[in-house]
């Protein structure tokens, strides 16, 4: 086995393409129900501008004797302090499973991340081998989530006739916030730091107006059309609910639900139902080739699913999000038995650090990108 650093932006034609039908090759047997991934909508996913405050490092694992490409690891790093997000997505080949790869790959992203305090795992389904070997590598259930969606050809429409809360009116944005709104756009954004969110560790940075017009310029970049609804208290003209889409152009039959968060004072008034029926009427107006929403909740955010009920999101599958301590991680990998990665004749052993005891070294080289979508593609989507 050989592992290397891989930078998506400065690969070639023929890396890039060994990456898609690797996450092919996964996605037709961990997620059939899926659509069939796309090559240009992959790698644009794997190629974009990472959103602010973001980084992504990326490693491939190769046979050491056919050259194939046997896994992908990403590593997004938000934030720079030891409690900030570190979340990781591993894949393996179908074809190379359960001879180590994964967890030598696991040794690379605990060794980059020896800065962090914990590593996370998102949106694993019940009885994956996902799961399986997070839990083998002592990653503990920190937050049970569902994934909701719904089907734009044929929801009933009529859930989306909500009635507007006196006091408050709506703005509606794509891409940018307008000027007027922005400072208080960004200060209810920090809303969401009080959603449910189990015994997760991180903790997210607080959101301010440049943060908000850093994000909007990556999702430019990155060819991801924001459809923003803000509800307005009228009286004080400042915005105190939220709620946003995200249609990656490269994919336009699906949009991602993001944040959904009104301002405490603000709420049991029926803000956050009338944000997402509009935000929903619009899409389907203006979007006519969106097929399907789809989002996360975590399964205890009973008000968040209620209303999500209420717009016509169905509930999918149960999932889970794991996370670990770096140094429990660095100490466990440390022990993996030599014969585990014997491919190569050990030599690889040396190179990956993974002596008893010893802590895996960081990675020499640093690659970027990605984003990750519900569990296909890259770490660290934002809370919906
Ligand atoms: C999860 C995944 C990366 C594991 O890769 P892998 O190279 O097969 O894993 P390893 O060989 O390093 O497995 C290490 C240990 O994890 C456990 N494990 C891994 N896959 C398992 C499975 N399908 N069932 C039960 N246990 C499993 C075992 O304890 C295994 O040790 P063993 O083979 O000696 O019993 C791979 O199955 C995959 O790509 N799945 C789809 C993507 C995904 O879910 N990624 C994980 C989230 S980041």
């Amino acid at each position: 086995m050989h592992i290397s650093a891989f930078g998506a932006l400065s690969s070639s034609p023929a890396d890039l393409d060994a990456c898609f039908r690797l996450h092919q090759a996964a996605t037709a047997v961990d997620r059939p129900a899926e659509p069939a991934p796309v090559r240009p909508a992959y790698v644009a996913r794997l190629t974009r501008a990472p959103a602010p405050g973001r980084r992504y490092l990326d490693w491939l694992a190769r046979s050491a004797t056919t050259g194939d490409l046997t896994g992908l690891a990403s590593l997004m790093l938000l934030g720079d302090q030891p409690s900030d997000l570190a979340a990781i997505d591993v894949t393996v080949h179908p074809r190379y499973r359960r001879q180590g790869i994964g967890s030598a790959l696991l040794a690379e992203l605990a060794g980059a991340a020896s800065g962090r305090c914990s590593l996370l795992i998102e949106g694993l389904t019940e009885g994956s081998p996902g799961q399986a070997w997070a839990a083998a590598h002592g990653f503990a259930v920190a937050q049970r989530t569902v994934v909701l969606t719904i089907d734009m050809t044929s929801v009933d429409r009529t859930r989306w006739c909500v009635s507007a809360p006196s006091g408050y009116r709506l703005a509606h944005w794509t891409g940018s916030a307008p000027d007027d709104l922005l400072k208080s756009y960004a200060a209810a954004r920090n809303a969401i730091a009080e959603a449910p969110h189990g015994k997760l560790s991180f903790t997210e940075p607080e959101w301010t107006p440049l943060r908000v017009r850093a994000a909007e310029a990556a999702a430019r970049s990155r060819s991801c059309e924001l459809w923003v609804i803000a509800a307005v208290h009228e009286e004080s003209a400042q915005v105190v609910g939220l709620t946003y889409l995200e249609v990656d152009q490269h994919s336009p039959e699906l949009a991602v639900q993001q944040d959904t968060a009104v301002l405490r004072a603000h709420r049991g008034h029926g803000i956050g139902a009338w944000m997402k029926a509009a935000n929903l009427q619009l899409l389907a107006a203006r979007r006519p080739q969106v097929r399907q929403v789809r989002t996360s909740n975590a399964a205890d955010n009973e008000h968040m699913l209620r209303v999500n009920r209420q717009v016509g999101l169905v509930v999918q599958m149960a999932t889970e999000n794991r996370q670990a301590s770096v140094s429990d991680l660095a100490i466990r990998l440390g022990r993996l038995g030599r014969p585990r990665l014997a491919e190569d004749g050990g030599q690889e052993l040396l190179r990956l650090g993974l002596d008893p005891g010893q802590v895996p070294r960081p990675a020499e080289g640093l690659g970027v990108q990605l984003v990750h979508v519900l569990g296909a593609g890259r770490p660290g989507g934002e809370p919906a």
